[in-house]
């Protein structure tokens, strides 16, 4: 399956995810670049939209869009990506290395949220989501640690343990020679 993916990231850790599941399916990754890259504006709602991408969504058989979550929302660059490219996409998988918990994820700020954001704008053509907790990497006790876990970015020194254990089931999935 000719596969793409296509990131945004603010602070680094969808950007390590997105360049590390690309080199494991081997293949190519683009970076989604919003006009106005403020991430404070964006969160308020201010939306120029994203600039051209380099590639066409309809060349691939398989787009995963990778990006961070904010206030329990389908953050802007990555709602006009699905908005402006889903009839050009033939299969979706939405990843997301995130601030929530697999237990909060159905709560107010929980990934859950834009999962079902994702599979309302996407509809059928969303074949999977799947959230990476940041707080994976941390130690059990700093979990509940809202200010740990904020200042923990994902990088080729903190990803080992519980988190790769998520990313190699996923990985496996979407592994063509594996299906
Ligand atoms: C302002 C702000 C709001 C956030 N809100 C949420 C949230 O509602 N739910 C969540 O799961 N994570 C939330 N997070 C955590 C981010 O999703 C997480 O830190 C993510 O890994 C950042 O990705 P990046 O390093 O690629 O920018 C928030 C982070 C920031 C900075």
């Amino acid at each position: 399956m000719k596969t793409k993916v296509y990131f945004y990231s603010n602070k680094g850790s969808n950007r390590f995810l997105a360049n590390r599941i690309a080199n494991d399916l081997n293949c190519e990754i683009e970076e989604i670049k919003p006009r106005l890259n403020a991430h404070m504006l964006m969160m308020m709602g201010i939306n120029l939209g994203n600039r051209k991408l380099k590639s066409n969504c309809e060349d691939y058989d398989r787009i995963i869009l990778c990006g961070p979550i904010w206030m329990g929302k389908l953050i802007v660059p990555l709602k006009n990506f699905i908005k402006k490219h889903i009839d050009k996409i033939n299969n979706l998988v939405f990843v997301t290395c995130c601030g929530s918990t697999f237990e909060g994820k159905d709560k107010k700020f929980g990934h859950n949220l834009v999962f079902n954001q994702v599979k309302e704008l996407a509809g059928e053509k969303c074949n999977h989501c799947e959230a990476f907790p940041i707080v994976l990497v941390l130690p059990v006790e700093l979990r509940d640690d809202s200010s740990a876990f904020m200042k923990t970015h994902l990088n080729s020194e903190n990803f080992k343990g519980e988190i790769v254990d998520v990313y190699d089931k996923f990985i496996n999935k979407f592994t063509d020679n594996k299906k």
